[in-house]
């Protein structure tokens, strides 16, 4: 059995760490028929119209997982980001990135272990955006009973499936009590009447970052809107060594998206020394994703593999940059094949 993956290298570091991604995935044998698909600047210069082209939502949409390289969203102006506009088109309403401390990556803190779960599809990015009249502009925050229900489900059904004991809720419903206040009154609901066996905590979203960077160990999985969850899934990767190390998930009904947390990184693009560690454990997550749906045990057998030969790589101390290691993409990806 084979399951048909769309690839889609996107734009800046995107095709160096997608393309490793790929040629470790292949040398762990991994049962996978690669479809390769275009979105970001990359779309455009290969000729599209379009930012995300239809062909690739729909062939997405009809594999039903993708891997994913970071796309490039112009500040200030121009189109709108192809990340955000994809989670939506695909209603892929829930991210999912574990955050840990690795073996070999020391930082300041040890053991820390913690899964940041995103609601994906409404809050600030929503994009609803007015110029009312010069110098005054309005963002709308959108925050549906439906959405935030969905992702409280979402994340409880997580933490039970992965035997997690804590679900907390960052917010700031002392300032925003509509928005943030129906988010955590879907939260306990679902809590109390759905998952009593998971602890159910709500911190206001300050609070939490100071708690973050003083002892992160404390958490367990920490649930937010959408907002917020871009910008606290930034801040944990540097508690366990940075952008480079954390994978993520973006999870809807019929679809899943795997992509790692960074971004393009344009200040290093095109000159081999992105780390593809954060896109390849994002592409452990989908072999085990598959192997849970599908139930195809060579899926799990290939992300065994791949994890414990990133997990000695690092052991052995074959580093990127970005860990104050000198291996370049390829180099370390030769590393992680190397300990098959
Ligand atoms: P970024 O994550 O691309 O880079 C931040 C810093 O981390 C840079 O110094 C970069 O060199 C470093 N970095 C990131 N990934 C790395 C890796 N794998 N190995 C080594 N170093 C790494 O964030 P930035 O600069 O804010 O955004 C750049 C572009 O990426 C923007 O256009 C932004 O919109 C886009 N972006 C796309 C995302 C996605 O496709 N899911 C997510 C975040 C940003």
């Amino acid at each position: 059995m084979s399951h048909k993956v769309v690839l889609i290298p996107g734009d800046g570091i995107g095709p160096e760490v997608a393309h490793a991604a790929r040629r470790i995935l292949d040398a762990a044998a991994a049962p996978l028929e690669w479809i390769e698909r275009h979105a970001g600047i990359a779309a455009l210069q290969r000729g599209f119209k379009d930012v995300l082209p239809q062909e690739t939502v729909d062939e997405v949409e009809q594999c039903g997982v993708a891997l994913k390289g970071p796309c490039t969203t112009p500040v200030g102006g121009g189109f709108s980001s192809v990340n955000v506009a994809m989670r939506k088109r695909l209603n892929l309403y829930g991210a999912v990135r574990p955050v840990r401390s690795l073996a070999g990556v020391p930082t300041r803190f040890e053991g820390v272990d913690l899964v940041v779960v995103r609601e994906n599809t409404e809050g600030l990015y929503a994009g609803i955006e007015n110029e009312i009249t010069r110098g005054v502009v309005t963002s709308l925050k959108v925050a549906t009973e439906e959405a935030c229900t969905r992702i409280a489900h979402f994340a409880f059904r997580y933490a039970v499936a992965r035997g997690r004991k804590r679900v907390t809720v960052f917010h700031k419903a002392n300032i925003m009590k509509l928005s943030d206040g129906l988010m955590l009154r879907c939260s306990k609901t679902v809590h109390d009447n759905w998952y009593p066996q998971i602890v159910y905590d709500e911190l206001i979203i300050d609070a939490a970052c100071m708690r973050l960077v003083q002892d992160p160990t404390r958490f367990d999985v920490i649930m937010m809107e959408n907002l917020y969850g871009d910008v606290i899934s930034d801040l944990c990767a540097g508690l366990v060594g940075g952008l480079g190390v954390v994978p993520g998930a973006n999870i809807g009904e019929h679809t899943s998206v795997f992509e790692a947390v960074h971004g393009s990184a344009p200040d290093i693009a095109g000159k081999g020394l992105a780390n593809p560690l954060a896109i390849v454990m994002s592409s452990v997550m989908m072999l085990n994703h598959l192997a849970e749906t599908r139930g195809d045990e060579a899926c799990k057998k290939a992300a065994n593999k791949v994890r414990d030969a990133y997990n000695r790589a690092l052991l052995d101390g074959c580093k990127t940059r970005d860990l104050g290691g000198e291996l370049g993409t390829d180099q370390f990806a030769d590393e992680i094949i190397a300990r098959f």
